[in-house]
C-alpha cells in the first residue's frame, strides 16, 4: 500500500454517464492488479473530508485508470480535474480477482461496475486467457464496448438500444449457451449496482457456478481502520480471522466475496 501524490495526465469523457482518469503513480500501478482499488481525496481543500474508493480500471506502465460515475459532491469535484492537478490517492487496496486460470472466466459488470471488470478483461485478453464478458447498462450511450459475441462481448440494455434487450442474466444465459464447457468449470466475476450483484450470485448459486462480487459498500478509511464498511455474511467465512467471520471489512476482507457468503 502506498500514499502518493499522482498527477493527472488525462481525464475524458468515456461514454454519456463515465468519466476516465489517468493518474500518473509508479509505485501503485507497479503493485496493482484486478479487483484492486484505491482510496483518493476528491479535493485539496479536504472538501469533502472524507477519501472516496475507486476501482482501478485499467494499468499501462506508471500510469493507473479510473472510470468513475458523477453522483455527488466528491465525484462532481473529480470531473473538474484538469491534467497537471495531483491527486492524493491510497492503494492499491483490497482483494483481487483469484482463481481465472482454473476456470472458464465469465466477467459481468453492471454500470460503474464494469472498472475492475474492465481491468481482469484486459488482463485476461493480454494473458490469451478465453473468457466471455457481459456488460450491463441502461442504454446504449452508457457502454464502453462493442456488442460482439463472436469475440465473447456481450452487451445488454435495458431500452434495448444495443445488443441484448434487457438485463445482464440474459446475457449470461447466452454467454453460457455458447460455451462448450461444463458448468463446473465456469466461474463468474461480477461487479456492479446492489440488485445486479444479488440476482447474478442468485443465479450462479442456483446453477452451481461458482462466482465471486465486488461489493461497493460506502467506505471512509478504506484500510480496515474505521469498521465503517462492516458487512453481514450469510456463512461464517473460516478463512478469514475469527472476528471477522460473521461481519467483514468490506475494505480489508473485500471488496470481493464469494456469492454464497453474501447471499
Ligand atoms: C471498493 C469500491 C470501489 C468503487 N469503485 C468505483 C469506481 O470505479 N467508479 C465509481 O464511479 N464509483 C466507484 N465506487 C463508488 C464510489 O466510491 C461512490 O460513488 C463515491 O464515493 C460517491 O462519492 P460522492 O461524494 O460523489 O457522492 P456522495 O455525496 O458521497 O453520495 C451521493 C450518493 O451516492 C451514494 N453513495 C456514496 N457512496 C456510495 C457507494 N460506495 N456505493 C453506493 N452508493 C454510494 C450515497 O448514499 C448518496 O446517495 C466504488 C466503491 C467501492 C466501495
Ligand atoms: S472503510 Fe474503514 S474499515 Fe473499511
Amino acid at each position: 500500500m502506498f500514499q502518493e501524490k499522482c498527477r493527472v495526465t488525462s481525464i475524458i469523457q468515456r461514454s454519456t454517464a463515465l468519466w476516465e482518469v489517468s493518474l500518473l503513480s509508479p509505485a501503485i500501478s507497479a503493485a496493482s492488479r484486478p479487483g484492486h482499488f484505491v482510496n483518493l481525496l476528491p479535493s485539496d481543500d479536504w472538501s469533502p473530508p472524507m477519501r472516496r474508493p475507486m476501482s482501478i480500471a485499467a494499468v499501462s506502465g506508471d500510469i493507473f485508470r479510473i472510470i468513475f460515475k458523477i453522483v455527488g459532491s466528491g465525484t462532481e469535484k473529480m470531473r473538474s480535474w484538469k491534467p497537471g492537478h495531483l491527486v492524493d490517492c491510497i492503494g492499491p487496496l483490497g482483494n483481487t480477482w483469484t482463481d481465472y486460470d482454473a476456470y472458464f472466466p465469465l466477467l459481468v459488470g453492471g454500470g460503474v461496475g464494469i472498472a475492475p471488470i474492465q481491468f481482469l478483461h484486459e488482463d485476461l485478453t493480454a494473458g490469451r486467457i478465453r473468457h466471455s464478458l457481459i456488460a450491463g447498462a441502461l442504454t446504449s450511450g452508457e457502454h464502453l464496448f462493442k456488442h460482439d459475441p463472436d469475440s465473447g462481448v456481450w452487451l445488454t440494455t435495458d431500452d434495448g438500444s444495443c445488443g441484448i434487450s434487457g438485463n445482464v442474466i440474459m446475457g449470461l444465459k447466452k454467454a453460457i449457451a455458447k460455451i462448450p464447457e461444463k458448468s463446473e468449470a465456469l466461474k463468474i466475476f461480477c461487479c456492479g449496482p446492489p440488485a445486479m450483484n444479488r440476482a447474478v450470485g442468485e443465479f450462479a448459486l442456483q446453477a452451481g457456478i461458482r462466482c465471486d462480487i465486488s461489493v461497493e459498500t460506502v467506505m471512509a478509511c478504506g484500510t480496515g481502520i474505521c469498521q465503517g464498511c462492516a458487512i453481514e455474511l450469510q456463512q461464517i467465512a473460516s478463512e478469514l480471522p475469527i472476528y471477522r467471520q460473521h461481519f467483514a471489512l468490506a475494505c480489508k476482507d473485500g471488496p470481493i466475496f464469494r456469492a454464497e457468503l453474501l447471499f
